[in-house]
């Protein structure tokens, strides 16, 4: 199954379908919209975005307290080029109002281009073929195209536009979508050699510039009728003739942010050289590349096509949603839409590196070295909040400035230090590249690691960390933290090992990047001391760990009064209500088990699981995948299917009613997770690989690729577990618990709850 399909034309999921059939490659981003246009009035949220690229807005806060965000970054929507309007015998097509037949959408992920078709009855009774075909190239990548495909016994006309007068999506009801409309400033429209459609705009207040080109290929040679619009914020260009017609529409986008060559320069420079190809020729080199794409890193289902769809779909937006620059990184909602307004999160190094670092290592990389690059920013953001040495990470950002507004749950986020550090370990332990760690990765962990020295103090002997904000936005500025602390623990546990081995291997680079932040040898024996000592909080009457020093003590949430409608609880009870109470949004101490299994008891690891569920809403989409891999972990086998449906459906249901905002990029990469690190229970540790699997009962199987320590490695489940060595020396892995060495091929029959065994309705 290597498509998304749909036929309804159904005015309220219109705009959820904007996201799912987005097109992008990282750079550039299209949202699926109609390109004839909807109803008047109609809420279409017609983007375009290109990752990175921003302007700032002025921070609004009642009551500004000393070290607040200023400014925010906010990702523009750009000049919009989707707009085709069909006229035939002069009646305006619109499947709105005339009447249409075998109307269809396909978003295809082996090929990488969307497809929309119908057949169209005008007034007069006279039938139409129309047939929109789109792309984003992953070759070119600030090249858009859209052809369209007309077939018509009449007079055809067909109008197509730019349009550089473009605002941002705003709704005031949700604090997850913003509230700045316009960042663009229209420049100028010009047509060049005769042909050549340009338009530049001007952040408001970056002051980058970003341009877009547009050429037109009309299949009949004598259709052109006119080029409009010059020096005005809207062009134009008209074709017309009778029969048949097939337009190419060719957009290429480029900006200044990034780029020393002239944006306009640039964008004619592509358009002239790339315009030249046909659509399926450009359709060809996509279907190349995609190819290699899912050689790699393909995870098939057997025998269950609708969550291969599910499967296949996440990983595709991943592709499309993640930057492959160094310069730029994943947002929220990837190039899908406004939510978040671009911004980066910890979404990148807790859900999406562990997929990408397992199936494409150069783009896992690149999240990476974009982490380093706003290390600058991430020092001047420490000493804002008073902490003398180190670096702390902004909660949410695209150039690298906090840009989080609400601190309890934003800034006090602490816990995105030992995250990223988190990220360049396991890239380590994965692929053992010292040289990656020394260029990049050392500074990162060290820098992190002194942090947690300057926010921490010693209490009664044991190293403690207060006023920080857990994963849970749902008890926000506590004491201790579970996830935080021990997260903290490992960073510094990392930040030590690397320092000695640096100092065996390369201990030029040590003193290169010692010198550079001023770091001493003390602070290595402080590291230890206060890892050693961490207090990680712990109730021995449930024999669990608490998620902070407070949690297990406030009253329980009265889920059983909470009607459906209240949830997410964030939008419907004030800040303060929901603190005061044990409820949570979304995997924590849970979370922090399934990332460090080995720093607690199995036992305690499913007491956390049992008791934290019940109070557990998932109102954000990264819980459900974790407590599915956990469920997994547990031996829940019903639950771990459970929580794996509605993450694999998530958006695809819009289950979180806000998928229109754009796709939630994690819960698509905690889909990967879920097979790979749930189901198929693979873990990566210092002494190397593990994998425990199981495999849902009404599927026949599953496998995936990964590529391990200069290795390549196929896996596969069915009744049995079958490892086959690719390429790449022979290696030592655990399997349930059991060392094994895999030369060529291993196969080991299922243990835990095997496909035939009855006992489990999955
Ligand atoms: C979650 C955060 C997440 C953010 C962006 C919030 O709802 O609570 O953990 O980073 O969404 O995805």
């Amino acid at each position: 199954m290597w498509k998304l399909e749909s036929s309804s034309l159904d005015l309220t999921v219109l705009p959820v379908e904007e996201s799912l059939y987005t097109l992008a490659n990282g750079y550039l981003g299209i949202r699926g919209c109609f390109e004839e246009g909807y109803p008047q009035h109609y809420t279409s949220i017609r983007g375009t975005y290109i990752n990175g690229f921003y302007d700032l807005v002025e921070a609004k806060y009642s009551e500004k307290l000393f070290g607040f965000p200023e400014m925010q970054e906010k990702m523009p929507n750009l000049m919009d080029v989707q707009t085709i309007e069909i006229y035939l015998d002069g009646e305006c097509v619109s499947l709105f109002n005339g009447n249409h037949v075998n109307y269809k959408r396909t978003l295809y992920f082996d090929e990488g281009y969307a497809e929309r078709s119908f057949e169209y009855q005008t007034q007069k009774g006279k039938s139409a073929s129309i047939r929109f075909r789109r792309m984003v190239s992953f070759q070119i990548k600030e090249l858009f195209a859209i052809e369209v495909k007309i077939k018509y016994e009449g007079e055809i006309l067909v109008k197509s536009y730019m349009n550089g007068e473009v605002s941002n999506y705003t709704d005031a009801f949700d604090p997850r979508v913003g509230e700045h409309a316009k960042l663009l400033d229209w420049k100028s429209s010009n047509l060049i050699d005769g042909r050549y459609m340009i338009i530049t705009a001007r952040t408001k207040q970056t002051d980058y510039e970003v341009g877009c080109a547009v050429y037109h290929h009309c299949s009949e040679k004598d259709a052109f009728v006119e080029i409009a619009g010059e020096q005005e914020p809207k062009m134009r260009a008209v074709y017309s003739t009778n029969g048949r017609m097939t337009l190419t529409k060719y957009a290429a986008y480029s900006h200044s942010r990034h780029n020393q060559e002239p944006v306009l320069h640039r964008i004619l420079d592509i358009i002239k050289k790339h315009s030249i190809r046909s659509f399926d020729e450009h359709l060809a080199i996509q279907r190349l590349y995609l190819e290699n794409f899912w050689h790699h890193s393909d995870i098939q289902i057997y025998g269950n096509d609708l969550i291969q769809q599910g499967v296949r779909f996440s990983l595709f937006q991943l592709l499309q949603s993640v930057g492959k620059d160094g310069l730029t990184n994943i947002a929220a909602k990837g190039l899908t839409g406004e939510g978040y307004e671009g911004h980066y999160f910890w979404d990148t190094e807790i859900y999406i590196l562990p997929v990408l670092q397992l199936v494409q290592p150069e783009i896992a990389e690149k999240l990476l070295i974009y982490r380093h690059s706003i290390l600058d920013h991430a020092r001047k953001e420490a000493r804002i909040l008073g902490h003398k040495r180190g670096v702390k990470y902004p909660w949410r950002t695209i150039a690298g400035r906090e840009c989080s507004t609400f601190f309890p749950a934003g800034t006090a986020q602490y816990h995105i230090n030992g995250d990223i550090a988190y990220g360049f370990i396991q890239h380590y332990l994965q692929h053992e590249d010292l040289d990656f760690i020394c260029r990049y990765g050392a500074e990162v962990i060290f820098e992190t690691a002194r942090l947690w020295l300057d926010v921490g103090h010693f209490h009664d002997g044991k190293f403690m960390i207060h006023n920080v904000t857990g994963p849970d936005e749902y008890s926000c500025i506590v004491n201790n933290n579970y996830y935080t602390n021990a997260m903290a623990r490992y960073n510094m546990e990392w930040a030590v090992k690397f320092y000695e081995m640096l100092k065996l291997e390369n201990p030029q680079i040590l003193e290169e990047i010692t010198r550079k932040i001023q770091m001493v040898e003390t602070e290595i024996d402080e590291m230890i001391e206060a890892s050693q000592n961490m207090y990680l909080p712990y109730d021995e009457v449930l024999k669990i760990h608490k998620q902070d020093d407070a949690f297990l003590d406030k009253a329980l949430w009265d889920f059983e009064g909470t009607p459906e409608e209240k949830y997410p609880l964030l939008l419907y009870y004030h800040p303060l209500t929901i603190y005061r109470y044990q409820v949570i949004k979304q995997a924590d101490t849970v979370l922090a088990h399934f990332l460090l299994e080995d720093f607690s008891e199995e036992a305690s690891i499913r007491n956390a699981f049992d008791y934290y569920e019940k109070v557990t809403t998932h109102d954000s989409s990264l819980s459900s995948c974790i407590y599915g891999i956990m469920a997994s972990k547990c031996g829940y086998y019903e639950k771990a299917y459970d929580y794996f449906m509605e993450t694999v459906r998530l958006d695809l249901d819009n289950t979180h009613g806000n998928t229109k905002d754009g796709l939630h990029i994690a819960n698509l990469g905690g889909t990967a997770l879920s097979v790979i690190f749930g189901f198929a229970g693979y873990r990566i540790k210092n002494e190397g690989i593990a994998l425990s699997p199981w495999c849902p009962q009404n599927w026949s199987g599953y496998g995936f690729r990964l590529i391990y320590r200069g290795r390549k490695l196929c896996v596969k489940v069915t009744d049995y577990l079958e490892i086959e060595l690719l390429e790449g020396e022979k290696l030592q892995l655990k399997v349930y618990g059991r060392q094994y060495e895999l030369e060529k091929v291993l196969k080991i029959p299922l243990e835990g709850l095997k496909r035939d065994d009855q006992s489990c309705n999955i």
